[in-house]
């Protein structure tokens, strides 16, 4: 039962929170998800590892009474976490942070080291001590992304009948099935599982010599989501399913889609903290002057009349990246356009916006980083936004540029279909450009399609007003998980 009647109280578990951490899009759904469940009256508590990067004394964290140097012994190793409590700046969502700096203090968030696997489940057993230390009774553990997937297994073995989870229902939300979370089975004890527990193990993959961390989400979570109705249903299939599609498509019913929502608190035009100019629908005089500022920014050469076309991202094969390598020198060499790109990941991505830096000087420019005013810039003043993505769960850039007037560029899949409508010249309806085939004619010929738009003025307004007068926010989808969230615990 939960304190306040038809409000589940929420355990939710992320590997990176904006704005304490972030590599795409699953830090900014944390977040947000987080504070509408607070501002909704949720009694909700959000853990996250305390990775280096996290500032701990702005952010006052305080050690969480009895948790401090907890031992915990996963396999042959041995490790001591403490936990530490802060609110989620600008939402007053307590956050409990899981201090191991032996896991957490590398680098980067995510590492290709051999103990990636513990890293993950060291996480997930804390935060779990965390509720049972602090007699947090969550009536939903909702977990996300391999690196938390072993939560509904665990509440499966005796861990599970512990009273404070005596009631929980569990929530896997799966925001990226490219990400697994494999390991050797012959690390199976860094589980530690009780033996009597070990027959929940997936039996085929330990024949097989590994153990699947999202795997084991999908078989025990009581409702598996992910972040987008169309993806929900692409993930049963071959082509999207990376290898767990039979696994989704015998959960079918425990299976749905919720498209994730957009924090206008820090994505919009009106009021962006990152612009020193504001602008919307009936103030496109603003975008207009940033673009100004922004050629000047990136000595971009080209005139403000220029089409320029905006892309930010993580430079992974799920972005289709290489669809740009035949359609832009194509396009760029046949009509005016300009690109302004950021993003940071594999050296062929980086090396390719290097590469056409050089070959288009004054017209193209390439930011290779993780830089979060850049990404609002490049949101407000471009025209286009480019996302021809090979599979996308969800997409926030898309709806960003929705909102700043800045017209998406997208391949029809996941959550672009289901958030980007292409336009139709006709009846002035639609809100992007969306296009179906994986391959560079079809990047091409959308290419063609948004700058033929773009030089008919009216058509193009209509475009950007449909698009800046779309609602994706938060309060509406928060609705839907807390539908879900009532629908399992019967609060
Ligand atoms: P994914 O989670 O697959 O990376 P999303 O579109 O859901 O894709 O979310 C990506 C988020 O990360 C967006 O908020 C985007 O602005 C941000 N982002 C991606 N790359 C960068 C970058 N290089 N610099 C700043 N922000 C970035
Ligand atoms: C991901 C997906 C992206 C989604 C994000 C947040 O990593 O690639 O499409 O928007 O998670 O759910």
């Amino acid at each position: 039962m939960s304190a306040s009647p038809g409000k589940p109280a929420v355990c939710l578990l992320a590997s990176e929170v904006a704005p304490l951490s972030k590599t795409g899009g699953l830090a900014d759904v944390a977040g947000a998800l987080a504070k509408y469940l607070h501002a909704g009256g949720h009694d909700v508590r959000l853990f996250t590892p305390l990775y280096a990067s996290i500032d701990r004394a702005a952010l006052g964290a305080r050690p969480v009474a009895g948790l401090t140097d907890v031992p915990l012994v996963l396999g042959q190793q041995r490790y001591e976490f403490s936990v530490l409590g802060a609110t989620l700046p600008g939402a007053a969502v307590p956050v409990y942070l899981i201090d191991c700096p032996a896991l957490y203090a590398r680098a980067s968030l995510y590492t290709a080291d051999p103990d990636e696997h513990l890293r993950f489940i060291a996480f997930t057993r804390a935060a779990l001590t965390a509720c049972q230390q602090t007699g947090f009774r969550p009536d939903i553990l909702h977990c996300n992304d391999w690196h938390t997937a072993f939560a509904p297994l665990y509440l499966r073995t005796g861990l599970g009948r512990d009273g404070v989870f005596a009631a929980t229902r569990t929530v896997l939300t799966i925001h990226n099935i490219g990400y697994q979370g494999i390991f050797p089975a012959a690390e199976v004890a860094d589980l530690a599982l009780p033996p009597a527990d070990a027959y929940l193990l997936h039996q085929a993959d330990l024949a097989a010599g590994r153990i699947n961390a999202l795997r084991h989400g999908i078989l025990y979570a009581d409702a598996i989501t992910t972040v987008s109705p169309t993806h929900a249903h692409e993930i049963c299939t071959p082509e999207y399913g990376m290898g767990l599609e039979a696994d989704l498509r015998a959960r079918g019913a425990a299976l749905s889609g919720i498209l994730n929502g957009v924090d206008y608190d820090e994505w919009d035009p009106r009021r962006d903290r990152f612009l020193p100019v504001h602008y919307g629908p009936q103030r496109l005089a603003g975008k207009a002057e940033l673009k100004r500022r922004f050629l000047a920014r990136t000595r971009l050469t080209t005139a403000p009349e220029v089409p320029l076309a905006g892309i930010v991202s993580r430079l992974a094969a799920q972005k289709g990246i290489e669809l740009m390598f035949e359609a832009l020198p194509k396009v760029l060499a046949a009509r005016p356009l300009a690109v302004a790109a950021l993003g940071s990941g594999e050296a062929k991505y980086e090396q390719f916006f290097a590469g056409l830096v050089s070959a288009f000087p004054g017209r193209v420019s390439f930011e290779a980083g993780y830089d979060e005013a850049q990404s609002h810039w490049i949101e407000a003043a471009s025209d286009l936004f480019l996302m021809p993505s090979r599979y996308e769960p969800c997409g926030l850039n898309q709806m960003y540029s929705l909102r700043y007037g800045t017209v998406p560029v997208v391949r029809r899949t996941g959550g672009l279909a289901d958030s980007v409508e292409h336009y139709d010249a006709a009846s002035g309806r639609g809100t992007g450009v969306v296009f179906n085939d994986f391959d560079g004619p079809a990047l091409e010929w959308a290419l063609d399609t948004a700058l033929d738009l773009n030089a008919q003025p009216a058509q193009w307004a209509q475009l950007q007003r449909n698009g800046m007068s779309q609602d994706f926010s938060w309060e509406r989808r928060t609705g839907e998980y807390v539908a879900l969230y009532r629908r399992l615990s019967g609060a």
